[in-house]
């Protein structure tokens, strides 16, 4: 049976840490004890001194309650679950889960599908008139927000930029989830391949900068000299030190390791591929990516292995997207990096929400044991499905180039 901890605790964290949980609820504790309450609830509040949780249970017949910070929220959840309760009930405005631990320990965790949105209107509007907490800041003028459009020069974020404001905020707590993995005194080496007009490139150069205090050598770069141009002329306007930008491919990107994070939001195509395999040459620490269209594996395709999914067009791209991430994770593990792919945003901000983040193992022993198994995985998987290898696993084991002719998927796009 499968053991679900660590989804659970990444749901746990990421709701948080975006500001989405609303409500938690642990109940069935694991055993009798005077100080564990049967169930408690775990309730966002707003009080005057900002947002917390509240957590309230009933011990000896009297309710308690403590305001906790997200951070010690998110601890003790983790802490409590499966460990002090078996059952752990998360809500968000639109989704809910249920965890469930076995009497020997193992998680199961499942999208509670009684839940309806509209159960919890009553505690939606402090919810939604909570402005969230964002690593940027709204109404705060921050600069390069201003310069980039996306903010007015009073701080107010403008509407038509809301989307784009909102995935930077994201991404950048992506990058504040992993900075402990990058270098505390060093100078913290960064590459946003296909920077295009770098909304998010400046916002991490402010996060590192400003929030986590680092000294840092940002690279843009965009094959696009028009967008480069205007990404210098804004950095050089706001003196940002340690921020640069290149116009280029990012396949002939050539740099001198170490470069600690790789990050790309939306490189068209296979340039998330080439984005990851520089990485993974670099040995860069973290990588944190979100892809876009894909088109290779719907274009290089001429089996059916699933024709009734392949038969409708909208399934058969889906089934690409979906086989293409699942194979990029599996490379990444089998180059030696721990892989987690995850939802970057929610789908109302876009529809690419799909974030593959990788932290490169550094136990030897744990690095080999994962390679090995990815490596299997990744070939049943591209069997079963017909998959040939794709880009990435061509750029990085050059024995994967010699299988070219295994035979591939899906029919080609409109045939
Ligand atoms: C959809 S835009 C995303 C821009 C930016 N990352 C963002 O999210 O706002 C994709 C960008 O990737 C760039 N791009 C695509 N393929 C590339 C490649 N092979 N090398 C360099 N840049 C590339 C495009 O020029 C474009 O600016």
């Amino acid at each position: 049976m499968t053991d679900d901890s660590e989804q659970l605790k990444t749901l746990i964290h990421d709701t948080i840490r975006s500001g989405r949980l609303r409500h938690a609820v642990l109940s069935r504790p694991v055993r009798r004890d005077a100080d564990l309450p049967e169930r408690i609830d775990i309730r966002r509040v707003t009080l005057r001194r900002g947002d917390c949780f509240q957590w309230s249970g009933r011990q000896q017949n009297q309710m308690h309650h403590t305001n906790l910070s997200d951070h010690e929220t998110a601890e003790q959840l983790v802490r409590h679950a499966g460990c002090d309760y078996r059952h752990i009930h998360l809500t968000c405005d639109h989704r809910a889960w249920t965890a469930r631990y076995s009497r020997r320990g193992r998680c199961r965790l499942q999208p509670d599908r009684s839940f309806r949105p509209a159960d919890s209107d009553s505690s939606q509007t402090a919810d939604h008139n909570r402005r969230r907490a964002y690593l940027l800041p709204e109404n705060e003028p921050v600069p390069f927000l201003i310069e980039t459009g996306i903010m007015t020069p009073e701080g107010r974020v403008r509407k038509r930029h809301y989307r784009k404001f909102r995935q930077i905020n994201r991404y950048v707590e992506f990058i504040a989830d992993v900075v402990d993995r990058l270098p505390q005194d060093d100078v913290v080496r960064v590459v946003d391949f296909g920077c295009g007009k770098s909304s998010l490139t400046f916002a991490v150069h402010h996060y590192l900068t400003r929030v986590a205090g680092r000294r840092v050598d940002i690279l843009g770069l965009d094959r696009r000299q028009d967008v480069i141009d205007s990404c210098r002329r804004i950095s050089e306007s706001l003196q940002l030190p340690g921020l640069h930008f290149e116009q280029g491919d990012i396949a002939g990107c050539r740099l001198e390791p170490p470069v600690h994070l790789v990050i790309s939001l939306h490189a068209c195509d296979t340039a998330t591929d080439d984005a990851l395999a520089r990485a993974v040459q670099w040995d860069s620490d973290v990588i944190l990516a979100v892809p876009c269209c894909q088109h290779e594996l719907l274009a290089s395709a001429d089996r059916q292995p699933l024709p009734l999914l392949e038969r409708h067009g909208i399934l058969k791209e889906r089934l690409c997207v979906l086989a293409t991430d699942a194979v990029r994770a599996a490379i990444l593990e089998r180059a030696g990096w721990q892989t987690q792919v995850i939802e970057f945003i929610e789908t109302e901000h876009t529809p690419r929400n799909v974030l593959i983040r990788a932290v490169r193992r550094t136990d030897e022993q744990a690095r080999s044991l994962a390679a090995q198994a990815a490596e299997q995985q990744l070939a049943q998987f591209s069997d079963r499905l017909g998959i040939p290898p794709l880009h990435l696993e061509r750029l990085l084991f050059s024995d994967a180039a010699a299988q070219v002719d295994r035979p591939s998927a899906v029919p080609r796009s409109g045939s």
